[in-house]
């Protein structure tokens, strides 16, 4: 792009950016372009406005280049991959120096996972942002996408990105906001053309204009935030609040086990109520989203008195992490009833994916269930139609359900896909050694699968 072309951001008013959204002329450079960052680059330069995704994986950036779409289980996406390859207004690069320096807007879709002991990982974020020291151009604004603990922008990324050189410094020579994504993985383009944007920034200035190209690009409602704090924190608060719920039912679910109560009747009447709203009990809680924010809050109170209090976020963190081992408990209790043990018992482990219809094993509770049962001594067949003939957790996944199922001494479903849902209980009956089923997501109709003549356990599932 030329120095004249060049836009400054921070200096326009909102009809200078309405003009050169009109007009295309502002450069957008997404850096991090997987699961979030594709999609969002997609959506702007659908809108027309030329961007360029950034990205370390070059097998990905090669794919892209080669016009070859990625997220094969991210509907609605590929088409207009199509378009705007079609309409060169998107490429990709390994090469951050070749897409900072002639963009304007650049949005930071970064990993923030945690590491071993739990502490959320924002070393990707710190990285780009050294890199942003030195090339971002005056005038540009930055978005960071990425969820981040409230008060992470303010205390420590805009030091990061002005360095302890004069060059670049935050209102003066660079506009920074935050709008935390919301998005469903596996529903993104859904959720992006009806999910309300938060946007929170360093000044109203910057609000105004990221909200103003948020709202020209996805056409949504767009809720303007304090500051970059309070939109991330709402972001964590929705997120926590299910990790919360899950736990809440989890651990009715084991009580309800032991009362003899089937918890999806106690649901579906608590869901009668106005203000009631319904989770379900499961195997455990993954994924890069809700495991990964219950921690970023918690850091976000380090040092404080009593960790700010946040007893009941810890207490369902432990509560979700301990159901893989309730499933194998159950397991255990089912094959017990059959005179079995799950030493030397096969295993079928049905579904990895942390969620349903998606190619994602991030802090899946899959993971968990398999190493217990190898600790155990169990043999364990894996099958998931998104993995399929692979390697994953050091085992062998299968073709097909029929040879996953095929004489095993027990089955647990792990993940509700599409495959599973309703499946016929006498298929397992037919191809299994001994009928045994732990259903951990309520994909099987327990009283079809009762009548089969299945053994049958599920989480929360007492009394039936
Ligand atoms: N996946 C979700 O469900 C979801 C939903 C909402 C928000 N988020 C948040 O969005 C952010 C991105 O998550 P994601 O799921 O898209 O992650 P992802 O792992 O799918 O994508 C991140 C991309 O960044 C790239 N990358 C890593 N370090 C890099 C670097 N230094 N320079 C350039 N590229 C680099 C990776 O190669 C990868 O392609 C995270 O903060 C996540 O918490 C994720």
């Amino acid at each position: 792009m030329s120095q004249e072309s060049f836009q400054s951001l921070i200096s326009a008013n909102l009809d200078d950016v309405k003009n050169y959204l009109k007009s295309n002329q502002i450069r957008v450079c997404v850096i991090g372009i997987g699961r979030i960052g594709l999609p969002t680059a997609l959506s702007f330069a659908h809108a027309g406005l030329p961007t360029i995704g950034v990205d370390i994986n070059s097998n990905l950036v090669q794919m892209i280049n080669s016009k070859e779409y990625p997220l094969q289980d991210e509907p609605g996406f590929d088409k207009i991959f199509e378009d705007v390859m079609a309409k060169n207004t998107f490429h990709a690069t390994t090469n951050i120096l070749e897409a900072v320096p002639v963009s304007n807007f650049v949005i930071l879709s970064l990993p923030t996972p945690m590491d071993k002991n739990n502490v959320p990982d924002y070393s990707a974020l710190i990285s780009v942002s050294k890199d942003l020291n030195k090339i971002l151009k005056p005038g540009s604004l930055i978005v960071v996408e990425s969820t981040i603990e409230p008060g992470f922008v303010e205390n420590e990324l805009i030091s990061i990105i002005e360095g302890k050189d004069n060059r670049i410094k935050a209102k003066r020579d660079f506009g920074i906001a935050t709008c935390p994504e919301t998005a469903n993985p596996g529903e993104i383009l859904s959720d992006f053309k009806k999910l309300p944007r938060l946007v929170g920034a360093i000044d109203e200035r910057t609000t105004n204009i990221v909200s103003e190209m948020y709202r020209h690009v996805f056409g949504v409602e767009i809720i303007k935030m304090p500051d970059c704090k309070t939109a991330n924190a709402a972001k964590l608060t929705a997120n926590v609040f299910r990790d919360i719920n899950i736990a809440f039912v989890n651990e009715l679910a084991i009580l309800f086990e032991n009362l003899g109560i089937d918890i999806i009747k106690v649901l579906e009447a608590c869901g009668k109520k106005y203000n009631f709203e319904t989770h379900y009990p499961g195997a455990g809680v993954g994924g890069p989203c809700l495991p990964v924010n219950s921690y970023q809050i918690l850091n976000s109170a380090r040092g404080m008195e009593n960790n700010g209090m946040l007893r009941i976020i810890r207490a369902a963190r432990e509560t979700n992490e301990s159901m893989p081992y309730h499933v194998v408990e159950l397991l255990s209790d089912a094959l017990n009833e059959i005179g079995k043990s799950v030493k030397g018992s096969t295993i079928a482990v049905l579904g990895i994916s942390y969620k349903p219809n998606v190619k994602d094993i991030q802090l899946t509770p899959a993971e968990a269930i398999v190493k217990r049962l190898d600790q155990l001594q169990a043999m364990v067949k894996i099958y998931d139609p998104h993995f399929k003939s692979t390697q994953v957790f050091s085992h062998k996944t299968e073709n097909n359900l029929i040879d996953a199922i095929s004489n095993v001494d027990a089955a647990i479903i792990v993940t509700a896909h599409n495959e599973f849902l309703g499946i016929d209980p006498s298929l397992f009956v037919s191809k299994m050694k001994t009928p045994v089923i732990i259903d951990s997501r309520g994909v099987m109709d327990i009283y079809a699968a009762k009548k089969a003549g299945l053994i049958f356990r599920g989480i929360g599932r007492g009394g039936v």
